[in-house]
């Protein structure tokens, strides 16, 4: 605590991300990263940015990015936002969109920023309990709102929320915003953007770091009503006027235009998904449902926190919140490369949570 800090500063409690350690071999299950990583054909397009015309400011407003966005997903380029990371459009999007006198609601088990930026922001939220078995209820988020926010699928859970329920949400909340945040959305659940032409409060938030493999190039964008992108613009230029680069730009373009590497990279993904969550099912260990690149278990004999650091101590990292305490024996353990899903069922083994050998990798 500095003298010199606001008072405001003093006041956050800041968003604390999944390591990023500089240590050799680390098996790095924990931050939702894709391991097959972006589209070579981003990889050339961003090297030919490289030049000197990066003395020049970028398109303020990404114009050539929103037009493959809109055309990806058959709207128009007023109705697609862009950011520096799904992070900062979602900031955004509640400074710009869900900053009213009533609450806004989110889940209890859900992504640990939003709380967050309610913080930065002074925006009043209440937390709805999910149900015993971690799905969430649209019937549970009746009471007067000043917005609605939850990720399909959640995280960490992984739980997935079918269209029909996410469109009876909107039925009965037409005066809320509801944003739907779909950063894991393309490894198996529905996405609402074939909903933003009938429900004008409806907010859809994409990024590219998880199913374009693009995590440290920070792309992310919403999907909506012309009337909320604009919303999102007037907050966007009294923050910063170039939140993405010339090299994110034309990065983020060809990536989303490479659709056989996003394919062919994300089936993987889900293929991997699908064997490591039967791997964990036969030693013993209970796993959520999950539409994303992540899993969420636990086992019976051990804490999570126990379970982390052993894994920790082979070189295997996977994520651990100790909070809530309902959760606190799960971990988030992110879908690697078969051969990354290998080592960590090796490890388990031989740390003998189980003895079930056909696990072992053949
Ligand atoms: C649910 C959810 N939303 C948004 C994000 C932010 O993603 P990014 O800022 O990399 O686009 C994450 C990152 O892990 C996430 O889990």
């Amino acid at each position: 605590m500095s003298r010199f800090w606001s008072e405001a500063a003093r006041q956050l409690t800041p968003y604390v991300p999944g390591e990023q350690p500089k240590i050799a071999g680390l098996v790095k299950l924990n931050t939702n990263e894709n391991p097959y990583g972006p589209s070579p054909q981003a990889l050339a397009a961003m090297q030919a940015t490289v030049n000197d015309d990066l003395r020049l400011y970028p398109d303020p407003a990404s114009d050539a990015l929103r037009d493959v966005i809109a055309a990806a997903h058959g709207v128009e380029r007023d109705n697609v936002f862009v950011g520096n990371g799904s992070d900062e459009v979602l900031a955004h999007a509640f400074h710009a969109l869900l900053k009213h006198a009533l609450p806004v609601l989110f889940p209890d088990v859900t992504y640990s920023f939003y709380p967050v930026y309610c913080q930065l922001y002074g925006i009043a939220y209440c937390q709805v309990a999910l149900r015993t078995d971690f799905s969430l209820d649209v019937d549970d988020y009746t009471q007067p709102n000043g917005g609605i926010v939850f990720p399909n699928p959640n995280a960490p859970t992984g739980c997935a929320l079918p269209l029909a329920k996410v469109e009876r949400l909107l039925q009965r909340n037409p005066d809320s915003v509801v944003l739907v945040d779909e950063a894991y959305v393309d490894f198996g659940a529905e996405s609402a953007v074939s909903l933003i032409r009938r429900y004008p409060q409806l907010l859809v938030v994409r990024t590219l770091s998880k199913s374009h493999g693009l995590a440290g190039l920070r792309v992310g964008y919403a999907v909506g009503d012309v009337e909320l992108i604009a919303g999102l613009h007037r907050v966007k230029d009294s923050f910063n006027s170039y939140p993405l680069g010339r090299i994110a730009q034309a990065g983020a373009r060809a990536a989303i235009e490479d659709h056989a590497w996003f394919e062919a990279t994300r089936q993987r993904i889900i293929a991997s998904r699908v064997r490591l969550v039967a791997d964990l099912l036969r030693m013993g260990f209970e796993v959520l449902p999950s539409e994303a690149n992540f899993v969420f278990a636990r086992h019976p004999a051990y804490t999570g926190a126990q379970l982390a650091a052993l894994l920790r101590d082979c070189n295997i990292l996977v994520r651990h919140f100790a909070r809530p305490a309902h959760i606190a024996d799960f971990l988030r353990i992110t879908i690697g490369t078969d051969v990354q899903c290998q080592v960590l069922l090796d490890a388990l083994l031989h740390m003998g949570v189980s003895t079930d050998q056909s696990v072992i990798s053949v």
